[in-house]
This record gives C-alpha cells, sequence and structure tokens, in this order.
C-alpha cells in the first residue's frame, strides 16, 4: 500500500482535491492521509465544501488560521513536519499556490520525502503575489508535476526544472463537468453580473476598493457580489456603508454548486480570482479580471477574458466586449484525477523498486 499525505488548506484546494480524493478511494494500492491546515476555516469557506462535493473528511484538521505569511506557514510547517515524522509516507501532494502549498512542499523537501504538485508551471510573472512565490519554489523542489496546458511545461523547463512534468488538464474541469449536472435545470429570470474580489492589490487599500465598488455600482445590471470574508472585514473596519451600493448585492462567500449556479445564468464575470476566469471560460461567459496579468492567458484568446487593472472606467466597456471563437480543450477534456493519480502510483512503485 503506498501511502500520500494530501495537504488542503484553502478553498480552491478543496475544490481541486474533490476529483483526486474521488479517484483514490477506488484505488486499492494508495492511501490517501488528509491534512487540512485550516487556512480557511469559516463553515462557508470549509465545511461547506467537504458536505456537498462528498469528499473524504481530513484525517487530520490543524486548525492554523489566519495570520501574517511567515507566522502562517511556519505554524503549518511545524504541525505538517511533525506529522509527517509520524505518519512515513511515501509522498507528500500538493495543490496550486497557497502557503498551505509551500508549507507541504518546503516539509517534504526538507525531509527528502518525494513532492508531487498538481497545477505545476503556471506563472503571472508578478512576483508581488503571495501566490507566485509559492508556486516557483514548490515547483522548484517538487519531484513529480502535473500541469493544466502546454504553456505550463514549456515554463517548466525554462526554469530548468528536470522532474518528469505530465499534462493531464485542469483538475479544476473534472470537478466542473460534475456540476454542469448538478445545475442543469438552473435558470433565472434576472439580468445580473457576479462578482469575486478578495486580492491584497484589490482589497487592502480602501481608496482601490472602494473606487471597484463604486465602477460596479453603475453598471447596467446590477452585481451580485458574493464576498470573501478578507473584503467584508475590511470594508468594515474601513467604516464603509455598503448600503451606499445600492446596485451591489453583497451575499455570503458560496458553496461550489451554488456559485457555479450563479455563473451559468450571470452576463458576465468580474474576478481577480484564478479559477473563476477558468470556470468563467467553460461556462463560456464573458470575464472581466481585475488584475494587470494572469497565469490563465489562453482565456485572454479570443476575449473571453480582459484585463482591467489601472483605468477601472473601462469595466462597463470591458463587459460589453463580445468574445470570440471558442477552444473546448484548451484545459483538457475533464478527466485528470485518473491519469494523475495513476501516473503517481506508477511513478512511486517505480521509486521502491529502484
Ligand atoms: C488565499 C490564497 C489565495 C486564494 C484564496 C482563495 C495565499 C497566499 N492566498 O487567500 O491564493 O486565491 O485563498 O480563497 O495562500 N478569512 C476569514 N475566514 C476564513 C479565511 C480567511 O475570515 O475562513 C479572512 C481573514 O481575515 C484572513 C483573510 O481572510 O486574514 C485572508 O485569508 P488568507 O487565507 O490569509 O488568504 P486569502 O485571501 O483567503
Amino acid at each position: 500500500m503506498l501511502k500520500i499525505i494530501a495537504i488542503i488548506g484553502a478553498r480552491p484546494q478543496f475544490i481541486k482535491h474533490a476529483p483526486i480524493d474521488l479517484y483514490a478511494t477506488s484505488m486499492s494500492d494508495i492511501q490517501l492521509f488528509t491534512i487540512h491546515t485550516g487556512q480557511h476555516y469559516d463553515k462557508n469557506m470549509s465545511d461547506v465544501f467537504f458536505n456537498q462535493l462528498k469528499m473524504s473528511k481530513p484525517d487530520i484538521i490543524l486548525e492554523i488560521g489566519s495570520h501574517n505569511h511567515g507566522k502562517q506557514t511556519g505554524l503549518m510547517m511545524i504541525e505538517i513536519e511533525r506529522i509527517t515524522e509520524t505518519e512515513c509516507p511515501d509522498a507528500i501532494l500538493v495543490y496550486g499556490d497557497t502557503n498551505s502549498t509551500l508549507a507541504g512542499a518546503l516539509v517534504a523537501a526538507k525531509l527528502h520525502i518525494p513532492l508531487i504538485h498538481i497545477e505545476a508551471g503556471l506563472r503571472s510573472f508578478n512576483k508581488d503575489m503571495p501566490e507566485e512565490i509559492n508556486r516557483i519554489l514548490t515547483d522548484q523542489v517538487s519531484s513529480l508535476l502535473f500541469v493544466p496546458n502546454k504553456n505550463a511545461i514549456e515554463q517548466l523547463k525554462k526554469e530548468g526544472i528536470i522532474a518528469p512534468a505530465y499534462e493531464t488538464g485542469d483538475i479544476m474541469f473534472d470537478l466542473f463537468k460534475r456540476a454542469l449536472e448538478v445545475i442543469k435545470d438552473q435558470s433565472s429570470e434576472e439580468d445580473y453580473y457576479l462578482a469575486t474580489i478578495h486580492r491584497p492589490y484589490n482589497t487592502d487599500k480602501i481608496e482601490r476598493l472602494k473606487e471597484i465598488l463604486h465602477e460596479m455600482n453603475h453598471l447596467k445590471y446590477k452585481v451580485k457580489f458574493p464576498a470573501h470574508p478578507r473584503t467584508m472585514n475590511l470594508l468594515k473596519n474601513q467604516h464603509v456603508d455598503i448600503n451606499e451600493y445600492q446596485n451591489i448585492m453583497f451575499l455570503a462567500p458560496q458553496g461550489y454548486f451554488e456559485m457555479m449556479g450563479l455563473l451559468k445564468n450571470c452576463r458576465g464575470l468580474i474576478t481577480d480570482s484564478g479559477g473563476m476566469q477558468k470556470e468563467a471560460y467553460w461556462m463560456k461567459k464573458k470575464c472581466v479580471t481585475l488584475r494587470s496579468e494572469t497565469e490563465w492567458v489562453e482565456t485572454l484568446e479570443n476575449n473571453w477574458n480582459t484585463l482591467v487593472f489601472d483605468n477601472l472606467s473601462t469595466l462597463k466597456t470591458a463587459l460589453e466586449i463580445e468574445p470570440g471563437e471558442y477552444n473546448p480543450t484548451v484545459y483538457g477534456d475533464g478527466n485528470a484525477a485518473g491519469p494523475i493519480m495513476e501516473t503517481i502510483k506508477d511513478f512511486l512503485l517505480n521509486k521502491k523498486t529502484a
């Protein structure tokens, strides 16, 4: 039996882990031991995903919670190292680019345990983003990498990463296909835009956040805005009265299927999330990304996604740009979990017998 410690902790990782967990439960020779770092801990940022995606409950929940980056990552490392030494896994598996990813990656590297990185090779080329640092470092110490597209393979080569890398398509597409089934009968009579804004560069300076809200408040359709707790905390701390924004409906963070339902029926998405840019693409919805760059460059082709950053007053016109031709296979075919898990199994068995 091969034992793999999977590290999850933030909302996007629950989504990426769900299809892997599902496939792993059908394998007789792999045991996943899941550590939830507790980076996201609110009910609607964490529990809701385990319940609705029917994932195995984590074996351990660390309850690290919110801290500055150094402390958060450090506390996670202390605990992950302790558990890894007890559990003696054959590998550690991490997803994406959060502080939970980096903590797991560094522990694996220090303990000389093979590290597997799912969603490797993505770059925004903006080192001010904590995620960019997390991705680069994680890829550098990985033993086995899985990438969602060709660009990512090329990028790993450019960075001199010689560990085996496999292009399997995007793991989030697996779950998205499940969502399409679940929400197939959902429709809406109202016209609205959907928004998610949580990146520090859009929220931490209150003037910037207010400018974004001001633009959303003057759009043609109302804006449904499931707000991340960090965004709500910032507004509260800065005494911003959200009732001033009559065109914006502030909602609690949504479950995965609820969010995909909102996306399906919206007139367009306004976001700074990574995952939502792809989900909008798969849903064939116009997306406007409030960032100066994106690691999901394929979504920019044929205007499916438009970047708006310095000049926020162009948000309105950007939302009205009609997308062109759609490429359904740019992030694979939605069957990434099987090939990923079978490749991991072969890799680890080969290592054992080498
Ligand atoms: C993290 C990831 C980001 C990802 C995002 C998705 C890093 C560096 N960033 O950002 O890549 O896109 O998750 O959601 O790992 N908070 C709560 N309750 C929670 C979680 C957070 O109130 O359950 C609040 C806290 O005030 C906290 C703040 O949100 O300080 C930020 O949370 P944190 O996990 O540090 O980063 P995210 O912004 O969520």
